[in-house]
């Protein structure tokens, strides 16, 4: 196994771990500074998010993202994987072969509104788009659907720019409420699930598309009926997330003050 960092210390100064005190410091210091990067992308991205929801929101007078996680794996998490797959044991072999460290999970109202928030995303200029991976067009074998994508996002920090990937996965609520139960049953089964319940899981994913294409096919009915009636009778009124309505008889009075 190959140190992260070298050792700079005596051999009295060793802990009972057989690393000196310096080194574990030197290392925290390291794994800190790599971590916090994870984390500063993921504060720009969320922004970025955030902005494209209230504009959205203000041009389609609906809500089309209904919440959005995001998580950097732990240090934990990180070494497990590094072990799994057999990645060479250094912080920049880590960065350039676990693209996952940083995640955010994007839940939307209609799948019209991932491919939406994807290309808006994808548009962007200092975004760089790494990989995308459209388990929807074509779900994986189990059912699981979801829209991915790996950007990497440049950190400005005191002394460098730091260019840090983020894994974006973008899904509906119905493919949400599926990925958990079967994240979870996978768990449970420790990743051997009967077949009876794989075929269950499989047949849900199935009705849960539907319900997707069914909600998004009312939902453009509906748009299109209050296109259609669009009430002049009310004016409306965005402020931060929260749209009020004010009919014109209230303020007329004001107007013709
Ligand atoms: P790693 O397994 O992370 O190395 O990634 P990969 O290259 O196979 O990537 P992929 O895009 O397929 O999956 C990345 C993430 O998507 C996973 O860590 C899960 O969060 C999610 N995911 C992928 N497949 C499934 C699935 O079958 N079920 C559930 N519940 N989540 C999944
Ligand atoms: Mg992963």
């Amino acid at each position: 196994m190959k140190p992260v960092l070298t050792n700079s210390m005596t051999n009295s100064e060793e802990s009972k771990h057989g690393l000196g005190l310096a080194q574990i410091k030197q290392l925290k210091t390291e794994l800190t500074r790599f971590m916090m990067s994870y984390k500063f992308a993921l504060d720009e991205l969320n922004t970025k998010i955030d902005i494209l929801k209230q504009e959205f929101q203000y041009i389609h007078d609906y809500n089309p993202i209904e919440h959005v996680k995001s998580r950097v794996k732990s240090p934990e998490s990180i070494l497990n994987k590094v072990y799994r797959k057999g990645y060479d044991l250094s912080l920049s072999a880590i960065k350039k072969n676990i693209k996952d460290i940083a995640g955010i999970r994007i839940t939307c109202s209609f799948i019209k509104d991932i491919y939406e928030l994807s290309n808006m995303l994808q548009s962007q200029q200092d975004l760089e788009v790494l990989e995308v991976k459209d388990y929807i067009e074509n779900p994986k074998p189990n059912g699981y659907q979801s829209l991915h994508l790996i950007l990497q996002v440049p950190v400005f920090m005191s002394d460098r720019v730091e260019n840090v990937c983020i894994e974006v996965q973008i899904r509906t609520i119905a493919m949400d409420f599926w990925a958990s139960l079967e994240h979870k049953i996978y768990y449970k089964y420790n990743k051997a699930v009967p077949e009876r319940l794989k075929n269950e899981l499989k047949e849900a994913a199935v009705t849960a598309a539907q319900l997707d294409k069914k909600m998004e096919s009312i939902h453009q009915e509906m748009s299109a009926i209050k296109d259609a009636s669009h009430s002049h009778n009310v004016e409306k009124l965005q402020i931060n997330d929260e749209t009020f309505t004010l009919p014109y008889d209230l303020l007329k009075p004001f107007m013709n003050k």
